[in-house]
């Protein structure tokens, strides 16, 4: 996966993604704004904002701020805040999340939903929301990770040599991405049709060394307050 070969594959997603993807990934991004919503006028970002399917759901008194280094998807995204007239969003810039050029410290919580197995370096992502983060702030993560099935797991890395022109990896392991993170998990649950993918809950502190920290329990209920607004 290479940067180059990313946005040509979201060039190319960018006219059917919502039509792909939409509705298929929306529980995922409903729960996720559950979170964010729950605490009023906070500043938020949103990293690998697409074409901004999650945008209606914040509340209005919230600050967000999308990037997402497609062209074609950001468009898409701006059509919709003009759509429905969506005041809450403050910015939406074409930006690398891997090198992003807000100050530390910038924001109070930052989510990232579907995209940490898009960008080539997951480790470099998760390093850079955790500066633009405040400390102690919220960062949510939904994304699919490796199956511990054996025959999805047999599939998954099928299809792994395909990752550059589908648009994402499908064998990254949850572990592995924990791991390197390196930040607090509060919670985790699994979302989306089968649970196949996960929402993850940090707080932007260090995580105990690893190995010494368990992994959090898999099957640990996300304590969702309050309802997305939106359609
Ligand atoms: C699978 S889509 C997810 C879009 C959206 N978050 C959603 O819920 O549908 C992944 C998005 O991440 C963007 N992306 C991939 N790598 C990126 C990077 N390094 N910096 C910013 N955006 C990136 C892609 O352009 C694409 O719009």
């Amino acid at each position: 996966m290479n940067a180059h070969r990313i946005k040509q594959a979201y060039r190319r997603y960018a006219a059917v993604y919502d039509k792909l993807f939409g509705r298929v990934f929306d529980p995922g991004r409903r729960q996720a704004m559950g979170i964010i919503n729950a605490a009023p006028n906070r500043r938020v970002l949103e990293v690998g904002i697409g074409t901004g399917l999650s945008l209606p759901f914040y509340r209005q008194d919230i600050r967000v701020t999308g990037i997402d280094f497609s062209n074609e998807m950001l468009a898409k995204a701006r059509d919709r805040v003009a759509r429905h007239g969506l005041s809450q969003i403050e910015d939406l810039i074409e930006m690398d999340a891997q090198f992003m050029t807000f100050p530390d410290n910038s924001f109070d919580a930052v989510v990232a939903m579907y995209v940490v197995s898009v960008v080539p370096d997951p480790e470099r992502l998760l390093a850079e929301i955790r500066r633009v983060c405040v400390a102690g702030g919220d960062i949510i993560v939904v994304n699919h990770f490796a199956s511990r099935n054996v025959l999805l797991r047999f599939v998954e890395r099928a299809l792994s040599p395909l990752s550059s022109l589908i648009g994402f990896r499908t064998d990254l392991e949850l572990e592995d991405f924990l791991r390197a993170a390196a930040v607090e998990t509060v919670a985790q649950t699994r979302v989306n049709a089968m649970g196949f993918w996960h929402l993850i809950r940090f707080r932007n502190t260090p995580a105990p060394p690893w190995p010494a920290r368990e992994l959090p329990d898999l099957s640990l209920e996300l304590e969702v307050q309050g309802d997305p607004a939106g359609p």
